[in-house]
């Protein structure tokens, strides 16, 4: 599916590097100070290394940057790659850094030298996230990723330090796979499958069919899937690494394999891209993938409504009045804006069967909220100041985007119906605010709640610091740094 990136940690053995074939990685600060792995590395080079650290061509370069010096005489590497990094530098620089040497490092084997790092664990898992490559659909096999050996002074400790960490990319990389995946090979039942093979890890899985979700009256699921032939399933993953009795936190996520508008047709132009429609559940499952690697000790479930938004003769029109699973009544004025009609059934479903502590749903939900907030930053709509404070706090601290967005009553009046308890488009102003009070009228008095609208950063069009173009898996080290450090009780 990807190219796996094996990461190894071993003791630093300068004897080793003369001989070492693929890329070698030196660590230097700002100033120039070589540590003694970069030492031995300029002596075999016969002092090319610090030639080129006294040059004017180091002091252009900025902490988290990597210079290439290729064919150095005297190693048996193809480059030494310069990484520029402070000494005291914190775990998110320190993961930027290793993702620019992810970067240069393509399919070649790489040995770090990493003895002047703090926090080899964050250099490894920046590696990672960066070197991951999406590769299933070419006829042709990549080039095998060559492993990526890191040399540190106490390696029992970097391992464990990684681990977690490495779970998380793991994670990330599941994410990437389903959101670039095309919508011919995940379909809602590819997609449950996949899910379902989580079971290995010790997440208890279920999946409802048609039939069980018709008769929980989870109508508005349903009506968005009545165009397609693949069947509509809502899929539960259940970690229960926490205080037993412990109520959990729901991950919630929008799954629209493919959304075409259904009769309410988008225009052809782009519309390959609705592929990523599911982006809002691969985040959830690549998260509690992530939880179970790394052992979480917390009780977290992860739900995701899985449907595809076709037109047919037997797809939804638009006008006609479709009951929730709450009861509430909705008049469907635009098949299109489908992920919130998924949404609501699953975010009641999710309360009246788990009683949850809190809430969170994904979704690739508007188009409106690229216009306001671009690639940058997903759009955080919450009922819950503290709740939403944490998550803000989380995704800063993991270098993922998130922009606070208001809700309030007047948007919610955009939503009134004439001949329903409410329509499920609010017009042009505001349109992912109305999105969002839409799915408030199905989150119960009291549950802390937080809506991430990620329609901009699910796949983008251009690299970010820790992903190549495509798929980025945002969210997954946001959710987990907010159950490592909100739900995870020591
Ligand atoms: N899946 C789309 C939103 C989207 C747009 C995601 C672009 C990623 C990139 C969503 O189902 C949709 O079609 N929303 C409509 C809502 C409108 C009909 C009220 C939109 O944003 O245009
Ligand atoms: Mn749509
Ligand atoms: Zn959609």
């Amino acid at each position: 599916m990807t190219t796996p990136v094996d990461i190894t940690f071993t003791e630093t053995d300068l004897d080793a590097i003369a001989g070492a074939t693929g890329r070698v990685a030196v660590v230097v600060t700002p100033s120039g100070k070589m540590d003694a792995g970069a030492r031995r590395v300029n002596r075999v080079a016969k002092g090319a290394l610090k030639r080129f650290l006294e040059s004017d061509k180091w002091e252009k370069v900025k902490p988290g940057e990597v210079r290439s010096l290729a064919w150095p005489a005297g190693l048996e590497a193809e480059a030494i790659d310069v990484l520029c990094l402070e000494k005291g530098a914190d775990p998110l620089e320190t993961r930027k850094a290793g993702a620019a040497l992810g970067k240069v490092k393509g399919a070649a084997e790489l040995l770090v030298l990493a003895g002047q790092v703090r926090r080899p664990g964050e250099l490894a898992q920046g590696i990672a996230l960066r070197a991951y490559t999406f590769s299933d659909r070419k006829s042709e096999a990549p080039e095998a990723a060559g492993p990526v050996t890191v040399m540190v002074s106490k390696p029992d400790e970097a391992r464990e330090q990684a681990a977690p960490l490495l779970a998380v990319a793991d994670g990330v990389f599941f994410t990437r796979d389903l959101v670039s995946e095309p919508a011919n090979h995940l379909t809602t039942t590819e997609f449950a499958n996949r899910i379902s093979g989580l079971a290995d890890l010790g997440l208890k899985i279920t999946v409802l069919e048609e039939a069980e979700l018709e008769k929980l009256g989870m109508h508005l699921l349903l009506s968005v899937g009545h165009g397609s032939v693949s069947p509509s399933k809502v899929a539960v993953m259940e970690w229960s690494g926490g205080r037993k009795g412990d109520a959990p936190l729901a991950l919630i996520g929008k799954g629209v394999v493919f959304d075409t508008g259904g009769i309410s047709l988008k225009p052809a132009g782009g519309m390959e891209e609705m592929t990523m429609d599911m982006g809002g559940a691969g985040v959830v499952v690549g998260t509690m993938r992530a939880l179970a690697l790394r052992k979480a000790g917390a009780n977290v479930v992860g739900i995701v409504g899985l449907v595809e938004n076709m037109p047919s003769g037997q797809a939804t029109r638009p006008g006609d009045v479709v009951a929730s699973m709450k009861g509430d009544t909705v008049e469907i004025i635009n098949t299109d804006a489908e992920g919130r009609l998924v949404l609501a059934d699953v975010l009641w479903y999710a309360q009246e069967k788990y009683k949850p502590a809190a809430m969170i749903d994904l979704a690739t939900l508007t188009g409106a909220i690229i216009i306001g907030l671009g690639h940058e930053k997903a759009g955080v709509f919450s009922n819950d100041e503290n709740f939403c404070d944490k998550f803000l706090r989380a995704a800063g601290n993991e270098g993922e985007g998130a922009w606070h967005m208001p809700l309030g009553e007047a948007y919610d009046k955009q939503l009134k119906s004439d001949i329903a308890d409410m329509k499920n488009v609010g017009g042009r102003p505001a349109g992912s605010i109305t999105a969002a009070q839409f799915l408030q009228r199905f989150v119960k008095e009291g549950v802390p709640w937080i809506h991430l609208d990620i329609a901009g950063v699910a796949r983008v069009g251009a690299e970010t610091d820790f992903a190549p173009k495509g798929a980025t898996g945002w969210g997954v080290m946001a959710l987990s740094r907010l159950v490592a450090d909100q739900y995870e009780g020591d």
